[in-house]
């Protein structure tokens, strides 16, 4: 048996990504923005963040693996789709569903980072900042978490749940 307790009511979900729209647009607001998103756990937060931004935004995806089915990160990450355009002078806004070991968003932010774009910020709906074993930080952030398995905003469990629209802690029972 699992179970599944909230942990964020849509609403305060909602109101936090209108907080993030609301800082994003001003502070980008001279244009030119990039967003791009880490598939699949990005799409419900970006889409959600791009469609809150008063300003125009562009979107591209990369796509990155760390976890299989289980609630463990493997520890590698497999980049499974890169970008196939240009970078230069774009003012890229990286967006996840979630910070959690680092190591994906420090290995695709040096990987944007390469491609010489005007700038980059990443932005996490969420972050679990006890279970880094980097530095890395993201500019901006929803909620910090503590360390639980976390679903739905885009979060899955074995594919799962990605779709819940709040964000809810997932337990496995016996
Ligand atoms: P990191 O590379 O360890 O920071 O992991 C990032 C990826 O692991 C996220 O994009 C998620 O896909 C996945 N992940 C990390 N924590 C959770 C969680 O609590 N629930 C679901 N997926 C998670
Ligand atoms: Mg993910």
């Amino acid at each position: 048996m699992s179970s599944i307790e909230v942990l964020i009511e849509e609403k305060d979900v909602r109101n936090r990504i209108k907080e993030l729209a609301a800082v994003l647009s001003e502070k980008y607001k001279d244009g030119d923005v990039l967003l791009i998103g880490i598939l699949n756990g990005c799409v419900f937060f970006m889409t959600a963040l791009a469609q809150e931004m008063s300003i125009p935004v562009e979107i591209d995806f990369m796509a990155a693996q760390s976890y299989g089915a289980s609630t463990e990160s493997s520890g590698h990450v497999l980049i499974t789709k890169e970008l196939d355009r240009s970078l230069k002078g774009k003012n890229v806004i990286i967006a996840e569903d979630i910070l959690d070991t680092g190591r994906t968003l420090s290995l695709i932010k040096e990987m944007i980072l390469d491609q010489e774009p005007a700038s980059v910020e990443v932005v996490a709906l969420l972050d679990k900042p006890d279970r880094r074993v980097n530095s890395f930080q993201a500019d901006y952030v929803g909620f910090k978490i503590p360390n639980v398995f976390a679903v739905g905003w885009g979060l899955d469990y074995d594919q799962k749940f990605r779709d819940l629209t709040f964000v809810g802690v997932y337990k496995e029972e016996d």
